[in-house]
């Protein structure tokens, strides 16, 4: 029998994500990331195919991210202003996970599935960082969709993708809550 954990539904009814531009140092020690890595590993994976890795960037590599973002950004033709904005989360970053979706060669288990398993991933690492008591942010930016970046920034081999960036810091000034969905008006019962 499972037991009630009234904690972990407040949490979860109270949770929010924290700016990546208002979080501030100290970010956590790699002692301290581990759990968390470890509690977003246990995330559902149909098939235990493990379609997912993590690359920690810490704060030494931030500055060789935020140019090469720069760089991609002119190959791409983007605007000044749109490279600045997306370099601006490695430019202000004190650390981030890259959650990387790693396809693996199925007949049972669907591309889709192994995607949707990596967000799940994302969203237990940001959640794991949260109750931890860090400030966390899910990130992607377009940066996190190009080929030139995601091999020269992180090395990632064709068949895997960057599924988002996990900020995690020091929880500066919180921002106000945002406005949330209205589950009624999302929700139908269906019941014959
Ligand atoms: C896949 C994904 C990518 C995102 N990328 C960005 C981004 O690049 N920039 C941004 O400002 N917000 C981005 N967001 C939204 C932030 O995570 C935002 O802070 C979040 O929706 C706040 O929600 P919460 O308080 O419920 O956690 C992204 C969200 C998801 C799910």
């Amino acid at each position: 029998m499972s037991l009630k954990n009234q904690a972990a539904l407040d949490f979860l009814h109270a949770r929010r994500s924290r700016p990546a531009k208002t979080l501030v140092a100290p970010a956590p020690r790699r002692d301290e990331l581990i759990p968390l890595l470890t509690a977003a590993a246990r995330s559902p994976d149909h098939g235990k195919l493990e379609p997912w890795r993590f690359i920690v960037i810490e704060q030494g590599a931030m500055k060789r991210l935020a140019d090469l973002t720069e760089t991609c950004g002119k190959a791409l033709g983007k605007s000044p202003e749109d490279i600045a904005r997306a370099r601006s989360q490695f430019d202000m970053g004190h650390l981030a996970v890259a959650v990387i979706e790693v396809q693996k060669p199925s007949d049972k288990i669907p591309a889709i599935e192994q995607t949707y398993s990596a967000g799940a991933v994302c969203l237990a690492l940001l959640n794991a960082a949260l109750a931890a008591g860090w400030g966390a942010n899910w990130l992607s930016g377009w940066q996190s969709h190009d080929r030139s970046f995601c091999t020269q920034g992180l090395g990632l081999a064709d068949s895997e993708k960057i599924a988002g960036f996990i900020h995690i810091a020091t929880e500066g000034n919180a921002p106000p809550e945002r406005p949330r969905p209205d589950v009624t008006a999302l929700t139908r019962w269906v019941s014959e």
